[in-house]
């Protein structure tokens, strides 16, 4: 049994041999916001890069949704330091570089999902359009427009996302590694 008590028993139809492996999870609501957050990463990232590319006619409705969900991630990220620091994650495997490699890039990772939502507000916000969230809620902002940073603001959501997108191709990299050569568990640990 784990520390947490979160252990897996994973079935003969994930693992095609007799052997019956005990993996140990991360805790189910670690497990739930990895996945909402993924999600949303994975549409907000192309909607943000693509609205430079759209007809004038509907970028407006690119800018709102991508908002509209970036500042989602915002929330869910707040939620997810709360959840790391009360739920423990499970036992970091493998030799010592590779451990310092995967909290190195996950500790990454949360620093520039928390460094995008909020760059992207401010920046919106300096720029003179305040989000209305989903078209529904008016966002308070502590920046009112302020023309003479806005475009710091939005280079440094511009460099953040493809910093990010770095991070998130290292993470993939590392799971693939893990999953399809070495062919061990830690996959099985984040589902
Ligand atoms: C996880 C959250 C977010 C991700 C991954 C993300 C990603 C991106 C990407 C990839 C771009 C294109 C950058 C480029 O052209 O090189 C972009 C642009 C933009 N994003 Fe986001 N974004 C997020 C959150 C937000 C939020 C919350 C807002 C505002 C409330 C926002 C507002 C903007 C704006 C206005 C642009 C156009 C460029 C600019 O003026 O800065 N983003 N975003
Ligand atoms: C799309 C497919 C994805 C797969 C297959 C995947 C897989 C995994 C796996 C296997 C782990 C556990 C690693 C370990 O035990 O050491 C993990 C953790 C993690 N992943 Fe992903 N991931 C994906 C997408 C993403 C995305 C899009 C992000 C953020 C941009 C992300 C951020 C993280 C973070 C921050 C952790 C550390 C767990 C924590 O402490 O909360 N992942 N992921």
């Amino acid at each position: 049994m784990s520390r947490n008590g979160e252990t897996n028993m994973l079935s003969k139809a994930l693992c095609p041999s007799e052997t019956v492996i005990r993996v140990e999870r991360y805790p189910a609501t670690s497990r739930l916001l990895h996945w909402l957050v993924a999600a949303l990463v994975l549409i907000t990232w192309p909607l943000g890069f693509f609205i430079q590319f759209t007809k004038k006619e509907v970028s407006l409705d690119f800018y709102l949704i991508h908002e509209s969900f970036g500042f989602l991630v915002l929330w869910l990220m707040l939620l997810r330091v709360g959840n790391r620091l009360m739920a423990r994650p499970p036992q970091p495997q493998g030799p010592a570089i590779e451990r310092l490699a995967a909290s190195t890039v996950h500790g990454l990772l949360y620093v520039f999902l928390i460094v995008m939502p909020v760059s992207g507000f401010l920046a919106t916000n300096a720029h003179g359009f305040p989000l209305v969230w989903f078209g529904l809620v008016p966002v308070w902002s502590p920046l009112d427009k302020a023309p003479d940073i806005a475009w710091s603001l939005s280079a440094i959501h511009a460099w953040s996302a493809w910093i990010l997108l770095l991070l998130f191709a290292l993470h993939i990299g590392a799971v693939l590694l893990h999953h399809v050569i070495k062919r061990d568990n830690t996959l099985y640990r984040i589902v």
